[in-house]
């Protein structure tokens, strides 16, 4: 069983770091998953930071991750913005793939924005596709407060009922009704991956509940709400998984395209969401 007794002092380290370098205190972090990194080249960057170089942050291998952490003001909100995140299928541990999110606390961030690539398994869905989770499913077999409870975070068994800000969900709504902008809300299942389902699996994850398959969310959002963080997560449908008749072979490649067509999308929703935090 893994202990992790000084994963408190590794985010401290690694948010002290951060610190010394940061041009003022974030209020949000966001988050920015596959094919959404590019986002920041349309923002005015304050500070940029290479997250190789910050003690105890592990950066991201994949290609379509690029492990930056940059400062910016959104619509008046200061935020730090994390492009690239670690994934529990990388053979990482859960308290590694959650270590920025209890960094992003540590820097100041109260309220956590959450991106992420996910297959639909709402048969109203289509690729590229914005929905909010409103709730879900951890099918992940792991959780990232496994182990001795680090109280100075959070209690030992946290409630989940209110993860993801219901207040938060229902202003995004509104702000993107305002300016035209159609999304969905849906239930999200995690899976370790890295395969992506069998038709089977697709089927019966849309039976069990969920609108939306994924590797990450999950743990992010149990150790953000553990430490008391307010939530926002959002997915791009990338490939449309129900019903099968619908289901299409997908590479990465394929959920990259179809996720950075929808970039500017999630990101006018992000700066319209981020008006919340002020
Ligand atoms: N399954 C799991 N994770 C995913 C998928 C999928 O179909 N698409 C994008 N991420």
């Amino acid at each position: 069983m893994a202990i992790h007794t000084d994963e408190f002092e590794l985010v401290q380290e690694a948010a002290a770091y951060i610190k010394h370098r940061m041009p003022f205190i974030p209020k949000a972090g966001i988050i920015l998953g596959t094919g959404l990194g590019n986002w920041t080249n349309s923002i005015d960057i304050i500070t940029e930071i290479n997250t190789a170089e910050v003690p105890n942050m592990i950066s991201p291998k994949v290609a379509s991750h690029k492990g930056k952490l940059s400062f910016a003001i959104i619509n008046n909100v200061p935020v730090a913005i994390l492009a690239g995140r670690v994934h529990y299928y990388e053979g990482y541990e859960m308290n590694e793939v959650v270590r920025p999110v209890r960094v992003l606390h540590s820097i100041g961030c109260t309220h956590l924005v959450t991106t992420n690539a996910a297959g639909g398994l709402h048969p109203d869905f289509d690729g590229g596709d914005i929905v909010i989770i409103r709730d879900h499913i951890n099918l992940m077999h792991a959780n990232p407060l496994r182990g001795p409870n680090e109280e100075r975070w959070g209690p030992r068994f946290p409630d989940m009922m209110h993860a993801y800000d219901r207040e938060w969900i229902s202003y995004t709504k509104v702000q993107a009704e305002k300016i035209n902008l159609k999304i969905y809300t849906g239930v999200y299942a995690g899976l370790s991956g890295p395969n992506l389902e069998t038709p089977a699996e697709y089927e019966y994850l849309h039976r069990i509940g969920a609108d939306l398959v994924g590797m990450s969310a999950v743990p992010e959002v149990i150790a953000a709400h553990h430490i008391g963080m307010k939530i926002l997560a959002m997915s791009v449908v990338s490939n449309v998984c129900y019903p099968p008749e619908r289901i299409r072979e997908t590479t990465v490649e394929d959920v990259i395209r179809v996720v950075e067509s929808s970039a500017s999308k999630a990101g006018i929703l992000i700066e319209q969401a981020i008006q919340y935090c002020k």
